[in-house]
């Protein structure tokens, strides 16, 4: 008999196809809103892998409603939607999607620096709204990039692949994260800063690290007050991160400069979150890893990882710890 899987998303028709040869799949029919919560419960009952997204909060009443449960296979790198703790009492497996992300990722983060710096969608606003006027000296001006000072809080694979377009600009590149990083300061030409120093010092602070509950708000009032005036602070991480009423406030009154985000303390976004309403924002539906072959890389391994674990091979699934 087949092993039975439930997808919380509707998967495109070839992964459906991909996983349906192996499991008995069942999906919850819908791409954009997510699984109720007590059909999720339901469904996990008597499922043997449970395929999931940023989207589902996978929580240890999850993991008590599972009979049988052996692998929970989420389609993303970030994994703090999951209680993996509860998934290790339960001796079941967490699959994730490292890697094949990482270079579009930085791609929007990078986009996303260049987008507030230089104030695009403001500037195209304005155009659009018939208030351009005419050229004038001032207008619409922004803050440079070329040989500016990234700040990335967070060394991962992203990160790194952040440094390279960085590189690529001449800007000068300090980090912080959680261990010193001497070989990769060689191979990359860049310096460690504690975290004091890297806000002080930095015209781009880009947030860069996974969430977890010692991260929480490690942006908040105080640390935006270390920045400069003309900061720019970058969010592609999760929203957790950042305290989002100190960064309004910061943002209003001219604390730092400016704030590029795509990720959200609550998402979707609430259309009174303040941060939506200040021009010096430029805000994005977490998109970081939004280009086709991206998404459909990480629906891929998502499935590999479940059909590696159901079948055995926990050895060649991309699983946490
Ligand atoms: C992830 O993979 O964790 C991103 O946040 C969504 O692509």
């Amino acid at each position: 008999m087949k092993q039975t899987v439930y997808v919380t998303k509707k998967l495109p028709e070839e992964l459906y196809r991909r996983l349906s040869i192996q499991f008995e799949v069942r999906m919850w029919g819908e791409e954009e809103t997510p699984v109720p919560r007590e059909i999720l419960l339901k469904e996990v009952a008597e499922v043997d892998g449970l395929y999931c997204f940023i989207t589902d909060t996978i929580d240890r009443e999850v993991f008590e409603r599972a009979k049988k449960l052996k692998m929970v296979s989420t389609c993303s790198v970030g994994y703090n939607h999951i209680d993996v703790q509860a998934a290790a009492e339960k001796g079941v497996k967490v699959g994730y999607t490292p890697g094949v992300l990482t270079e579009t990722t930085a791609d929007l983060t990078f986009a996303l620096l260049m987008a507030t710096a230089r104030r695009v969608v403001e500037a195209s606003d304005i155009l659009h709204n018939g208030k351009w006027g005419s050229w004038s000296l001032m207008q619409m001006t922004g803050q440079d990039i070329y040989g500016a000072t990234m700040g990335i809080i967070g060394l991962g694979r992203i990160g790194e692949a952040l440094v390279k377009r960085a590189k690529g600009f001449d800007m000068k590149v300090l980090y912080n994260s959680r261990s010193r990083k001497p070989e990769k300061e060689e191979e990359l030409g860049i310096e460690y800063a504690d975290l004091k120093s890297l806000l002080q010092q930095s015209d781009f602070v880009c947030l860069m690290l996974p969430y977890s509950a010692e991260v929480h708000h490690l942006i908040g009032k105080e640390e935006l007050a270390l920045m400069k005036k003309n900061a720019i602070l970058i969010n592609t991480a999760r929203g957790g991160i950042v305290d989002e009423d100190a960064l309004s406030d910061a943002l209003k009154n001219g604390v730092i400069w400016g704030a590029g985000i795509d990720v959200f303390e609550q998402e979707p976004v609430s259309l009174d979150n303040p941060l939506l309403t200040l021009p010096n924002v430029v805000a994005l539906p977490h998109i970081g890893s939004a280009s086709v072959k991206t998404r459909l890389g990480m629906a891929h391994m998502a499935a590999d990882n479940l059909i590696h674990v159901l079948n055995g091979n926990v050895g060649k699934a991309n699983v946490v710890g």
